[in-house]
């Protein structure tokens, strides 16, 4: 496992160990499905994935107070995926963000909007076994919150949970799929990818939209999400945002003293172990 290292200063009485893990890409299929999820689970092959992730699961029982998945935890909707999902969250040290390959029928194939996902949603009934839109946990005085942002938007009833999060009164970190935009993790993500190709980032402004029209209208913030990235940007109680989605790892600030860690990928064996004091 590449482990990468970090640290959050909070000022806690005992120092906190966490796990942070994201886009584990689990490509499982079996009879119940059709053809067409066989041969997306053949094309990704999935030995190496499963025992990476539970390779680092095992590290994260051993060492870590908690263990953050951001998401992507598997490539796309099948039986076999939800099984395997369920067995994997209900890891009582496991806390989830649900990422976009959660609602994902056949990767990349549809404009991923609401109805697309709640049609997925309802096809993993009775769910994961775990939230997916929204939740948190309080671990070690510290109230973790994982906001489901993997369409890069919030909605309304994002921010009114959130804030009701706050008025507990403890710091929090927020866990989310997709970062938010800054433009130094904007500047470094463009800079791996192809002349023409984009980023997409939660919160980017139209100067930094993909020049596709396609993504720039799936990424252009709709409804609350500027206001909420603002939100999570400034609000003093809100100390770190945990998020992946983007494949390479990355720590920047996205204000002064309010560091974002973007953290590479599970399925290539990836993992940042964040301790916080
Ligand atoms: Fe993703």
């Amino acid at each position: 496992m590449e482990l990468e290292k970090s640290t959050l200063q909070i000022g806690l009485e005992r120092p906190l160990k966490i796990l942070h893990i994201t886009d584990s890409h689990i490509a499982l299929c079996d009879e119940r499905d059709n053809e067409r999820k066989k041969a997306l689970a053949e094309r990704l092959g999935s030995n190496d994935r499963e025992k990476y992730l539970q390779e680092q699961l095992a590290y994260g029982r051993e060492h870590s107070d908690l263990i953050v998945h951001t998401g992507d935890l598997i490539d796309f909707t099948s039986h076999a995926n939800f099984d395997f999902a369920r067995k994997i969250l209900a890891e009582e040290k496991l806390f989830f963000a649900a990422g976009n390959h959660e609602f994902s029928q056949y990767v990349g194939e549809a404009y991923e909007d609401f109805a697309y996902k709640m049609n997925s949603f309802r096809e993993m009934m009775p769910g994961l076994g775990a939230p997916l839109f929204f939740n948190a946990r309080i671990v070690g005085g510290v109230n973790f919150v994982s906001i489901d942002d993997s369409y890069h938007q919030f909605e309304p009833w994002q921010m009114t949970k959130l804030q009701k999060e706050i008025e507990k009164g403890l710091p929090i970190v927020v866990c989310l799929h997709a970062p938010l935009f800054e433009q130094s993790l904007y500047d470094y993500h463009i800079s791996l990818t192809r002349p023409g190709s984009s980023t997409y980032l939660v919160g980017c402004d139209e100067e930094h939209l993909p020049d596709d029209e396609w993504r720039a209208i799936e990424i252009r913030p709709r409804g609350i999400t500027a206001e909420m990235v603002e939100f999570i940007k400034s609000q003093p109680q809100i100390k770190a945002v945990l998020a992946g989605h983007v494949h390479f790892s990355y720590v920047s600030d996205l204000v002064h003293g309010k560091p974002q860690f973007v953290t590479g990928c599970g399925y290539k064996n990836v993992a940042r172990e964040l301790t916080i004091l």
